[in-house]
Parts: C-alpha cells; structure tokens; sequence
C-alpha cells in the first residue's frame, strides 16, 4: 500500500462525565504501535512551520490537546494531503517514511506527538531532495 493511504485520522475514547473529559490512547490498542516516547510542541508562531523531515523508522501519532495546527503529508511521488488537527481526542497516524509539516499553529497550540521510537537522530531524513530520491528508489 501507498505510504500516504496508510495515514489516518483516528477518534479516541472519550469518558466524560460531569468532572471532565478524560480521552484514552493506549499502544497496540487505540494506535497500531506500543508508545516508547512522548514529545510535545507549544509556543509556535502561526508563520512556523515544524517537522519538514521523515523518519526510516519511527511511526507517530499527532494530537492538538489544546488548540489547533495542520499537517501536510507528502510521499515524494507526487501525492499529498493535508490534515486539520483542532480537537482532544482526534489525532493523526503516520507512518514511517512520509515527509511531514506542521504549521499554522494557533497560539494555544499543544501538538502532542506519540512515537513508537526511543529517539535516534539518524533515522530523521531532514533533506527533501534525499528523501525524493530513497523514495524513488535512486539512492
Ligand atoms: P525537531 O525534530 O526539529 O522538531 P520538530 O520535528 O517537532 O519540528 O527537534 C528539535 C530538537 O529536539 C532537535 O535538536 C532534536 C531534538 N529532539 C530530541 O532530542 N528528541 C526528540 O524526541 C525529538 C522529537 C527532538
């Protein structure tokens, strides 16, 4: 399957009652992988835009807990898409070797990123043309 069909948007369980809301995301349960880390990004200015890399290994999952951003997807074979992240218990699923942006961050953006990878650096593909070409198959 194309990388980019493998991307989705996914409703988490939401037990609210009277006190709140409480949204649950287990590994292997809710998302197709166990959570080896947590990362999150807050403080970004609307004209910012974050990622702009891909990953050989790692898999994600993206939340807006708070606020608002968008994600574009991009396969490096002509196919793209872009995604609306703007409530609590929605996130999106990326897979491994998809190049990523995210921008338009409102200014109570919190990007809740779940990874299935303790990180290693050197598994970021962070050069747009090198990720043309090992998508393509010319490197
Ligand atoms: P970066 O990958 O540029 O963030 P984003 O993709 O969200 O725009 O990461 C910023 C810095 O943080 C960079 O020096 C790498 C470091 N970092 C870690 O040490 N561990 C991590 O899990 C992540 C995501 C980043």
């Amino acid at each position: 399957m194309n990388v980019i069909n493998m991307v989705q948007m996914l409703e988490f369980e939401q037990k609210g009652d009277e006190r709140g809301h409480l949204v649950i995301v287990e590994g292997m349960t809710d998302i197709p992988f166990d959570i080896k880390r947590v990362f999150y990004i807050y403080g970004s200015d609307k004209d910012v835009i974050r990622g702009q890399h891909a990953n050989i290994n790692s898999e994600f999952i993206l939340i807006n807990v708070s606020g608002s951003s968008k994600v574009r997807v991009d396969d490096g074979k002509g196919n793209e898409a872009i995604y609306s992240l703007n409530r609590p218990h929605t996130g999106i699923y990326l897979p491994k070797m998809i190049w990523k942006d995210m921008y338009d961050f409102s200014s109570d953006s919190i990007l809740l990123c779940l990874a299935s990878t303790h990180y290693d650096g050197s598994e970021y593909i962070r050069n747009y043309d090198e990720f043309i070409k090992i998508v393509n198959g010319d490197k």
